[in-house]
């Protein structure tokens, strides 16, 4: 579903220079769960930006659903985020003055669906995360639960082939992110492949892989303490 090899990303401020991605190389295979993770800073929100084309990366090469995104228009990327990709955040990222039918519309109006098709697709994903009972309200009349579940509703209304997910349950109480945990496992299990970052441990077993970074690369927690050579560690006892 994705492969980046050797990308690299650094931002560029007046004073400072933060190699946010370092020669990071991931493959994700469809259909697979991944959770992501890594200390604050380590990257992991600029790699799902960089991976749902919200954001661009210097040198590397991206290979999203078999096609070569790593040089892509600004118009052809806004394209193939709105039909191939839906987006949860920490935050909701909903929109106030829209009742909870017309936040999960936004972008499927953006995408030219006819009316007709629109709300078909509403329905079935309001649905699918148990608010049809909720068209009306706004977001400030629900909980976080549900606003996060608005939020899931809408990248899944657009059908997508991947969701990225950024802390999505990292406002929430831990019997609600268990809930919002077991909606993506749900929509997972019909095929969506699901890359989500998490700082919860629990959260993460319960994908079937993880990817843990550090300074903007993937390490392998396993050879994280290089082992020493018998050699090496007869050498340094005494010292
Ligand atoms: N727009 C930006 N301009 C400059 N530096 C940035 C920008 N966005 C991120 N960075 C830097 O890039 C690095 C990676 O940031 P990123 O947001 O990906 O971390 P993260 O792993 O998601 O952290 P957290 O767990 O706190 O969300 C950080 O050192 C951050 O300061
Ligand atoms: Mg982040």
């Amino acid at each position: 579903m994705l492969e980046m090899k050797n990308i690299s990303k650094v931002y560029r401020t007046e004073h400072v220079e933060t190699h946010a991605l370092s020669e990071l190389t991931v493959t994700v295979e469809a259909g697979s769960f991944v959770a992501v993770m890594g200390p604050s800073g380590c990257g992991k929100t600029t790699f799902l930006n960089t991976a749902g084309l919200l954001d661009t990366f210097d040198t590397g090469t991206y290979h999203l659903d078999g096609q070569d995104v790593s040089k892509l228009k600004d118009r052809e990327m806004s394209r193939i985020r709105n039909e191939k990709i839906g987006f949860i955040f920490q935050t909701f990222n909903l929109i106030p003055d829209l009742n909870v039918f017309d936040n999960v519309d936004v972008p499927l109006r953006y995408r030219g669906m006819p009316a007709g098709a629109r709300r078909q697709a509403i329905q079935e994903s309001l649905d699918i995360v148990g608010l049809s009972s909720r068209l009306k309200h706004l977001p400030s009349q629900l909980s976080g639960g549900q606003q996060q579940r608005v939020a899931i509703a809408r990248a899944l209304a657009g059908t997508p082939r991947l969701i990225l997910a950024d802390e999505p349950t990292g406002n929430l109480d831990s019997a609600m992110a268990n809930d919002i945990m077991d909606l993506l496992e749900k929509i997972n299990e019909t095929g969506t492949t699901v890359i989500m970052v998490t700082h919860d441990p629990e959260l993460a077993n319960r994908a079937h892989r993880q990817i843990h970074l550090l300074d903007g690369r993937q390490i392998d927690l396993e050879m994280d303490e290089p082992v020493p050579l018998a050699g090496d560690r007869a050498a340094t006892v005494g010292e």
